[in-house]
């Protein structure tokens, strides 16, 4: 099966890999990719963002199966776009990708649904914004409704600082806090049937023990030692599947990956955000781990047969990615900052925001590298990737040193995590 990534991120290098480890899968091709996926891939010099431009790219190639990762390129209908050339495509239509791309269409769906989430105003005017602060009260959580990239949500005690935040966004989401550890579930959905991933949890600050401003993702690790039994089936039950047949209800087929953030709260599961792809970096450990060949899955769900194919299998054992960022990131994030000992890390070094400029590897974004490692255990994984780590340097390079640190000592991790 000839495959293409579309992406250029770590996510797409993840997915990439897996694909490339996948007997069923002849060919790799991404657009644009990225240094890390030009070892395993031929790139193609593609816009992401151009609908026609892939379609075109993916006829050219003979592509059998097409996956998106990024959520920009699904809203600006990438997937639509492939699939009316006839081709297989991973990835939901723009119009089901609003689960992600709009905050308050999401929070409309799960209404209908009967998914637990926490309580929300969506706010057109300072009058509004100002009412719905006081109303929640602190902590505040404030979220632009549109895509953002992570970063346009703001929780924090400061009452002029959430103000701030709200009033510099067209149209914005208060709601209330949801206490408790984070969880990122994610499935394979067709539109009927749904196979959720492993559960796997994202670090979202940039500091350790989570201080300062949230980010896309500094680390993650699979899987949860200290998740309630029960878990993914409860997720399943209460959540994906009412999801995805609430879409279906609506005429919005969602195939693709549904990525659940759920924040297990003192008074129960709840759904922080849905996303419409795979996150990063959780795809890293997860990928990792997957024992089942992906190319076959995607394709799977992209035909409509997903009842057809087996449920994802896991590995043993468990993964760990540690990001490691750029100087200055996230604020502004500085490029062209030499890396070296990729080749000395002993482990998955997954390529986010690279570049060769002379021949030489740089950093040309925010978040530079998932060093991505497995092992018997958590404490294992951990182990290997921050020898990978180690082995690494760039200017400025920013990287937090608690990644699964509290899982690996089989403590539920506290507060925002
Ligand atoms: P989102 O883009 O919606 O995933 O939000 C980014 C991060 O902000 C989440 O991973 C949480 O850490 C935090 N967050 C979002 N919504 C809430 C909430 N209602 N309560 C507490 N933290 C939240
Ligand atoms: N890991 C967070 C995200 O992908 O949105």
């Amino acid at each position: 099966m000839k495959t293409l990534v579309i992406g250029t991120g770590g996510r797409e290098h993840a997915l990439a890999l897996a694909l490339s480890r996948d007997p069923s899968v002849t060919e790799v091709h991404a657009a644009p990719g990225n240094p890390g996926i030009a070892a395993i891939a031929t790139l193609h010099d593609v816009d992401p963002m151009d609908p026609v431009a892939v379609a075109d790219l993916a006829e050219r190639l003979g592509a059998e199966l097409v996956v998106v990762g990024p959520e920009a390129p699904l809203v600006a209908g990438v997937a639509d776009a492939v699939r009316e050339r006839g081709i297989s495509c991973f990835g939901p239509s723009a119009e089901a990708a609003q689960l992600e791309g709009s905050k308050a269409f999401a929070k409309d769906v799960m209404a209908s649904a009967e998914v637990p989430t926490a309580l929300a105003h969506v706010c057109d005017t300072p009058e509004q914004i100002e009412a719905a602060l006081d109303a929640f009260g602190a902590p505040y959580v404030v979220k632009d409704d549109g895509l953002a990239a992570g970063k346009g949500v703001v929780v924090t005690e400061d009452r002029a600082e959430a103000l701030a935040h709200a009033l510099l966004c067209d149209r914005v989401v208060i709601e209330e806090y949801l206490d408790g550890p984070e969880v990122s579930l994610f499935a394979i959905t067709d539109g009927t049937t749904v196979y959720p991933l492993q559960p796997a949890q994202d670090f979202k600050r940039i500091f350790d023990a989570d201080e300062g401003p949230n980010t896309g993702g500094m680390g993650a690790y699979t899987p949860l030692p200290w998740a309630p039994d029960g878990l993914v089936e409860d997720v399943l039950e209460r959540v994906l599947q009412p999801t995805v047949d609430e879409l279906a209800r609506r005429g919005t087929i969602f195939s693709g990956l549904l990525y659940a953030g759920l924040a297990l709260t003192s008074r129960g599961m709840k759904v922080i955000e849905f996303n419409a792809r795979f996150g990063d970096p959780e795809t890293q450990p997860l990928m990792a781990l997957l024992d089942s060949p992906l190319g076959v899955l995607l394709k799977a769900a992209a035909d409509g047969l997903l009842h057809e194919t087996e449920p994802p299998r896991w590995k043993s054992g468990a993964a760990v990615a540690v990001v490691m960022a750029s100087a200055g990131y996230p604020g502004t994030s500085r490029s062209g900052d030499v890396i070296t000992g990729v080749g000395a890390a002993g482990c998955d070094v997954i390529h986010a925001g690279t570049a060769l400029v002379d021949g030489e590897l740089v950093t040309a974004g925010g978040r530079v590298l998932a060093v991505t490692a497995v092992g018997s255990d958590l404490t294992a994984a951990r182990a290997t990737a921050y020898a990978g780590v180690a082995a690494i340097s760039f200017d400025g390079a920013q990287f937090r040193t608690d990644i699964a640190a509290k899982a690996a000592g089989q403590a539920q991790p506290a507060g925002e995590e």
